[in-house]
């Protein structure tokens, strides 16, 4: 299931190059983030190439995230290059109607905080409740299903370190398979907390001068 520009960009030290494959080859650009630029290979995975060499971490922790914490909640990460200047990620429909519905299915609009309700229409307010408050949450979920899927969101997050700034509604989307929310950026993770056999990201200097 390897898209076929992956065996003309594995290899290539610089972004400019990928850049240049990618723009001849008609590869749709998708979108862009802070770090990262998105491209559709219309395979439903899209490729994510850094902007700039100093962000492979970026790619290096999403990776590193993935492989620790399975695809429940992330979006599959299939191939990355061996510097990390790029990765395969399975694509998900960031329609924002889509995913307040899809939690619209799931949750009562509003949670009650100490005797005031705060709205959970919005990515945002959902997920930072998910972590804060819990309990209110899973009393506003419609199903055990619902309920479970907040405990086990809670968890993930909390467990992975995101970052409260990574919590909202760019960062997320729905996997169309299953019809669940899933993060899509997921890179913002405290590497310190990484098991020790996990090997660090690879230095600027590497990058520049290559391994040997
Ligand atoms: N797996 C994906 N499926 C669909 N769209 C995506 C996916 N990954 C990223 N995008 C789109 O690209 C944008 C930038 O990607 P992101 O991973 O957030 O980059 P950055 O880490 O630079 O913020 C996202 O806000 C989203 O719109
Ligand atoms: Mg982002």
């Amino acid at each position: 299931m390897t898209h076929p520009i992956i065996s003309q960009i594995n290899g290539l030290k610089d972004i400019s190059s990928v850049t240049k494959v990618l723009e001849d080859n008609n590869i749709p650009f998708l979108s862009e983030g802070t770090t990262r630029t998105v491209y559709d290979l219309g395979d439903g995975t899209v490729l994510k190439l850094v902007i700039d060499p100093s962000f492979v971490s970026q790619n290096w922790s999403e990776i590193k995230i993935f492989k620790c914490s399975g695809r429940e909640f992330f979006a599959e990460i299939y191939e990355h290059d061996k510097r990390n200047l790029w990765l395969v990620m399975e694509k998900l429909d960031t329609d924002k109607s889509k995913i307040l519905s899809n939690l619209a299915e799931m949750f009562e609009p509003a949670i009650v905080v100490n005797g005031i309700e705060r709205s959970i229409r919005s990515v945002e307010n959902f997920v930072h409740y998910c972590v804060y408050r819990l309990t209110e949450v899973l009393q506003a979920a419609k199903t055990t299903e619902a309920a479970d899927w907040a405990r086990g969101f809670s968890a993930i997050v909390k467990t992975c370190k995101i970052s409260e700034e990574d919590l909202h509604d760019n960062n997320v989307g729905i996997r169309p398979s299953t019809n669940t929310i899933v993060f899509l950026d997921y890179a913002d993770y405290n590497l310190l907390s990484m098991e020790e056999s996990v090997s660090p990201p690879p230095t600027l200097s590497s990058l520049i001068y290559g391994n040997h």
